[in-house]
């Protein structure tokens, strides 16, 4: 039997969502494993961070409104203000990453700080959230969130609603 599992249309919406957050957290942790041993190149860390503020993005936008129309009010409640909390770490940390004058040991410190936010949010929103993407959202809204995982930008300018102004 053919193994479909590399099929990407046969691929679930939760696994592909997991997936970002693996890519996600890697390229984190690859700069931090850097950074452990001296100066190091923040490339990694700001294309992870790009990732999740699209990553935040296309929950916020394409996934979550349907599961909230589906009665899901509490989780995604708490899943959003985790985003603002992930995206005031990230601004924090841009502004460390800019700073020349930043303490290395600071800029690690922010680093395992996000790593575990990360961690706390996508051991929730795993099982509760996106093993629902597939069972809730309608072809429609399925194929459109596929479009944008696939090809999609965030909007230039565009800030989690729950961020700090
Ligand atoms: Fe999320
Ligand atoms: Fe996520």
């Amino acid at each position: 039997m053919a193994n479909t599992t590399d099929d990407p249309e046969n691929v679930t919406l939760g696994s592909a969502l997991e997936r970002e957050h693996r890519d996600i957290d890697g390229g984190i942790e690859a700069f931090v494993a850097q950074l452990t041993d001296g100066p190091a190149d923040p490339s990694p860390l700001m294309r992870a961070m790009d990732a999740l503020r699209r990553h935040i993005y296309l929950e916020e936008e394409f996934l979550f409104p349907p599961l909230k129309a589906a009665g899901m009010t509490m989780p995604i409640f708490v899943m959003l203000r985790e985003h603002g909390a992930l995206w005031n770490a990230m601004d924090a940390l841009d502004a460390r990453i800019a700073d020349d004058a930043a303490e290395p040991d600071a800029v690690l410190g922010a680093c395992r700080d996000l790593l575990a936010q990360l961690d706390a949010h996508n051991s929730k929103e795993e099982p509760i959230i996106y093993t629902q993407a597939d069972r809730i959202l309608t072809a429609e809204a399925s194929d459109e969130l596929r479009e944008f995982l696939d090809h999609g930008r965030i909007p230039e300018g565009w800030v989690c609603a729950t961020a700090a102004a």
